[in-house]
C-alpha cells in the first residue's frame, strides 16, 4: 500500500513539476482551485480505481467516502494559492485509513522532487532516508508554523490572536501556506511546532501519520485526539507540545 500511494503521489506530481497552462477558479472569495488540481485528482482516483478498487476515495475537489472508516485521503494539490503564485511549497497529500487508523501516507514535494513517507508502527522517511523530529526542547528556542482557514477574512482577529501569543514566545514564525508540506519539514526536523484551525481531512492525514511515525505529536488543540474530519491540529516535535497547548488552551474559545 505505501508504495501505492507514493507511486500516485509522484504520478501527480509530476503534473505539478511540469506547470502547464491552467485556469484559475474561486471556490470562495480567497479559496481557488485549478484546472491542476482537478487533473491531479482525476489521475490519483483512476490509479486507485485500477490498484485497489474495493477502497474508497475521500479527495478535496470531488469528495466521496466521507462515512467509509477505510479509504484513501487524497489532497490532490496541498497549496493551491502558492502554486497559483509559483510560490515554491505545495504539495500531493495521500494518506490510507482502515477502519478509523491511519495506516499509510506519502506527501510528495515536487520543488525538490522528494516523498515523504510512513507507514504505521514503521517509522518516516524521505525517500529512502528515515527522518525524526527535531529536539529542541522548549518554545523559546522553536521554530514554529501555522496557516489561516479561508473564512480568514471574516475573522482575522481570531487567528492573530495565536499568532500574536506565539510571535512572543517561539524562537520564530512561519506560514508557508501549505499544511501538509507544513508536517513534512515538522516531521524532518525543520519545525518545531504547527498549529491550524477549521482543516479539512485532507489536509492533515498523511501528515500527521508522518509526524507521529517520525516521533512527533499530533493532537486536537485542546489535547484530546486528533478528528481527522474536523481538524484542527497541534502537531509538534513531543517536546515542546505540552508547552504549546499550554499557549493555546487559555485562548480556546467557542468560536473554534
Ligand atoms: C490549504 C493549505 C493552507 C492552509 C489551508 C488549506 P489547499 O489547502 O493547506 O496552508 O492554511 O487551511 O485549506 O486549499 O491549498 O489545498
Ligand atoms: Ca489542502
Ligand atoms: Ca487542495
Amino acid at each position: 500500500m505505501i508504495e501505492l500511494a507514493e507511486s500516485a503521489a509522484r504520478a501527480a506530481g509530476k503534473i505539478l513539476r511540469e506547470r502547464g497552462n491552467f485556469v484559475v477558479q474561486h471556490k470562495g472569495a480567497v479559496d481557488l482551485v485549478t484546472e491542476i488540481d482537478l487533473a491531479c485528482e482525476n489521475l490519483i482516483r483512476a490509479f486507485f480505481a485500477k490498484e485497489t478498487p474495493g477502497i474508497p476515495v475521500l479527495a478535496e475537489e470531488g469528495g466521496g467516502a466521507e462515512n467509509a472508516t477505510t479509504r484513501w485521503i487524497v489532497d490532490p494539490l496541498d497549496g493551491t494559492t502558492n502554486f497559483v503564485h509559483d510560490f515554491p511549497s505545495y504539495c500531493v497529500s495521500i494518506a490510507l485509513q482502515d477502519q478509523g487508523n491511519l495506516q499509510v501516507a506519502a506527501i510528495y514535494d515536487p520543488i525538490q522532487d522528494r516523498c515523504f513517507l510512513a507507514e504505521s508502527g514503521k517509522g518516516a522517511r524521505v525517500d529512502d532516508r528515515p527522518i525524526q523530529v527535531s529536539n529542541t526542547q522548549t518554545l523559546d528556542q522553536a521554530l514554529v508554523a501555522s496557516g489561516f482557514a479561508y473564512d480568514r477574512r471574516e475573522r482575522p482577529d481570531f487567528y492573530l490572536e495565536y499568532v500574536k501569543a506565539f510571535l512572543v514566545r517561539a524562537q520564530g514564525f512561519r506560514r508557508a501556506g501549505a499544511a501538509a508540506m507544513d508536517m513534512a519539514l515538522l516531521a524532518s526536523g525543520s519545525l518545531d511546532g504547527y498549529w491550524e484551525f477549521n482543516l479539512s481531512p485532507w489536509d492533515v492525514a498523511a501528515g500527521a501519520l508522518i509526524v507521529v511515525e517520525a516521533g512527533g505529536r499530533v493532537t486536537d488543540m485542546d489535547l484530546s485526539s486528533l478528528k481527522i474530519d474536523s481538524p484542527r491540529v497541534l502537531a509538534t516535535n513531543a517536546r515542546i507540545h505540552d508547552e504549546m497547548a499550554s499557549v493555546i488552551l487559555p485562548l480556546l474559545g467557542s468560536g473554534s
